[in-house]
């Protein structure tokens, strides 16, 4: 089980990073370690502690996949990587008595003797693969780890996570999406250091000729027979008041303008 490079060897691995500007492919001259770089000291526990239920109260909820049923009942099994605290997994221990949680993290910093009895904590690094059997578990989830997974690292990272699930399980990420609007030049510089590039313009013709260009496009993906027969039925909507919806859109894009987003993560491997 695991991929075939070590985690050493991984870590060892320098990456570099390019960036698109103006559609010449520059390099930035940088190269980056990608490394864990939070410290996991108390402080930062209890941040990710604060970090979580501020998530809840954002979301109201702990989790978006419809699994609460199956969390009442007897036996569920829920896996969380890269656990940290195991605050997530705490809260939901302690809601969902019957059911059966395990957080995997590197570093021990989960608790280890305080606890509900139906968690359990496994110290290993996910990049060597879960030590998990396949199809084990109902859900699968992980939150805040895209800082410290490098984008080649994800097909893997995902695929054991999926490998782990059960048919029929569920598998969440949770992830900060972090752009700001109305950023200053300080969280800008510091937002530019990440390992990632964005770009964002105006949908529609208040967004001059890229605009429009990606109007056509958004157009093109909606205005046609399959979008048509798949979305009208998930909007709730006849297909003839599908047709006219998409009338209207082009009419709103003239009134409005808004934010297109793109994200895009790339690195080499030296
Ligand atoms: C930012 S914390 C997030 C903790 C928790 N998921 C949360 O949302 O509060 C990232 C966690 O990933 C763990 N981690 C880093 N590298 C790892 C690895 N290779 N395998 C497993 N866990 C790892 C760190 O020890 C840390 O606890």
């Amino acid at each position: 089980m695991g991929n075939n490079i070590s985690s050493s060897e991984r870590k060892n691995k320098r990456i570099e990073f390019y960036k698109e500007i103006d559609n010449r492919t520059t390099d930035l001259e940088v190269e980056k370690e990608l490394k864990y770089y939070i410290p996991n000291n108390y402080e930062d526990i209890d941040r990710e502690h604060m970090f979580h239920f501020f998530q809840s109260r954002i979301f109201q909820n702990n989790f978006s996949s419809p699994i609460e049923e199956r969390l009442m009942r007897e036996g569920c099994k829920v896996l969380d990587i890269g656990c940290g605290p195991g605050t997530w997994l705490l809260d939901l221990a302690s809601k969902y008595k019957k059911s059966l949680f395990y957080g995997l993290d590197n570093n021990s910093v989960y608790p280890n003797e305080i606890k509900p009895s139906n968690l359990n904590f496994i110290q290993a690094d996910m990049f060597d693969g879960l030590p998990f059997p396949d199809n084990e578990f109902d859900f699968v989830r992980e939150s805040s780890i895209s800082f410290l997974v490098k984008a080649d690292q994800w097909d893997f990272i995902i695929s054991e996570m999926i490998r782990v699930t059960k048919p029929d399980g569920y598998v969440e990420f949770h992830e900060p999406y972090s752009t700001f609007n109305g950023i200053g030049p300080v969280l800008s510089k510091m937002h530019d250091a990440l390992y990632k590039d964005e770009k964002s313009c105006i949908l529609g013709p208040n967004g001059d000729k890229i605009g429009i260009v990606i109007q056509d496009l958004f157009m093109g993906f909606h205005n046609n027979e399959v979008a048509m027969e798949n979305l009208s039925p998930i909007l709730g909507i006849s297909k003839e008041e599908y047709k006219i919806m998409i009338k209207d859109l082009t009419e709103e894009f003239k009134n409005t303008s808004p934010e297109y987003k793109l994200i895009r993560f790339w690195a080499k491997k030296n």
